[in-house]
């Protein structure tokens, strides 16, 4: 019972797409969800001025409601119904990086309800520059409150098909404009800190971020020990701080060191593990493959820079988990620009399961 619309991107102007996005549209005015694709990932959207249509998209995710939803917004000028107040610094940054992959953190307006917000005084927005999303929300004619669109925990969506595979029955709508273009979730940066701060590294550089911003705080990558020490509890604690995410349902390795120490090493713990019969699947660069091609492993190349690696990311974990490997060897990539965020979710994919070579 879930309905898949494939619409053109580039194409939204004939009256077909404009029919499909007006029947989304009112959807999420009558309280229901809709699946929708963004430049990052695919967002699973309500209207975010319903409190019980936001509700809505936790029951889906089954994802616990103290990890709050950002809200997304199609022109500027909506953030006066989102935000009680709009700093300098966050009108500079709206300038340089939206509509895109920045979501930041402000004061919340009064219009928001806390379900939104998990109770925080504090309230994430961003504008995406995908077509279609920008299209939706404007044609919704309210701001639209969106998680990633997959089950709680899980790898986020970058097609229309892994949106499916996770909510399948459980939304009425997904459209599909292709395969996202960032590939990682947004960059989150609080402006309600003293220094603003890089809480999620995303599809925004740091460095970019520090072309616009004199100071901007890194943010602190952290290296989950195990699955055990995940307490969901943390999350009432301190809501928006969610440990672990982005877990395939593979158990995976991340390598460090060099380029070659790091093949070493995956090809010495893969023949271990096929002398046991396992099934391994590696996530590697093209600059690999020669090294892989032999090694009877189900491979799966990231590319070569770290804007493609962004775009297969997601869909390599999910690709390696749908093979039925019983493990996944993950080699380390570099930290600049968008690698930033790819090391972000290579980490919390490990889950601490980190070998330095
Ligand atoms: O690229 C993206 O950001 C995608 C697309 C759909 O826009 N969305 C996304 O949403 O990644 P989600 O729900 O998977 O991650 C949002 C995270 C939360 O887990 C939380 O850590 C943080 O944003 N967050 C939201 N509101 C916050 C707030 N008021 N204060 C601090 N952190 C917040
Ligand atoms: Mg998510």
């Amino acid at each position: 019972e879930t309905q898949i619309i494939q619409l053109d991107p580039n194409h939204l102007d004939e009256p077909y797409a404009r029919q499909q996005v007006e029947y989304a549209a009112r959807l999420l005015q009558e309280g229901e969800l809709v699946v929708l694709p963004t430049e990052t990932v695919y967002g699973l959207g309500a209207n975010a001025f319903n409190a019980q249509a936001a509700e809505q998209i936790f029951i889906a995710k089954g994802r616990p409601l103290s990890d709050p939803l950002i809200v997304h917004i199609a022109d500027e000028h909506e953030l006066e119904n989102i935000v009680s107040v709009v700093p300098e610094a966050a009108k500079k940054l709206a300038a340089a990086f939206w509509p895109g992959p920045l979501t930041m953190i402000l004061p919340a307006g009064p219009r928001v309800p806390g379900l939104i917000t998990s109770g925080l005084p504090n309230v994430a927005v961003r504008m995406p520059s995908h077509p279609i999303a920008r299209a939706l929300i404007r044609a919704a004619g309210v701001p639209v409150a969106a998680p990633s669109a997959n089950r709680f925990m899980h790898v986020s969506p970058t097609t229309a098909r892994h949106a499916y595979m996770d909510l399948k029955g459980r939304v009425p709508l997904i459209l599909d404009g292709g395969p996202c273009t960032v590939g990682v979730e947004s960059t989150i940066l609080d402006l309600c800190a003293e220094v603003p701060t890089i809480l999620r590294p995303g599809g925004t550089g740091l460095e970019a971020l520090r072309r616009v911003l004199q100071k901007v705080q890194p943010p602190q990558l952290r290296q989950i020990q195990s699955e055990e020490e995940e307490d969901l509890t943390q999350a009432q604690a301190a809501p928006g701080q969610m440990r672990v995410h982005y877990s395939p349902h593979v158990p995976t390795y991340l390598f460090e060191g060099s380029v070659e120490d790091m093949r070493h090493a995956m090809l010495a713990e893969l023949q271990a593990r096929q002398a046991r019969e396992e099934h391994v699947g590696v996530l590697i660069a093209d600059e690999d493959l020669n090294a892989f091609q032999e090694s009877g492993a189900i491979i799966y190349s990231l590319g070569h820079t770290p804007e493609q690696a962004a775009t297969r990311l997601f869909a390599g974990l999910r690709t390696l988990e749908d093979a039925g490997v019983n493990v996944i060897l993950c080699r380390s990539f570099t930290e600049q620009g968008l690698g930033l965020a790819i090391r972000d979710r290579l980490l919390k994919a490990a889950g601490g399961k980190i070998t330095k070579v």
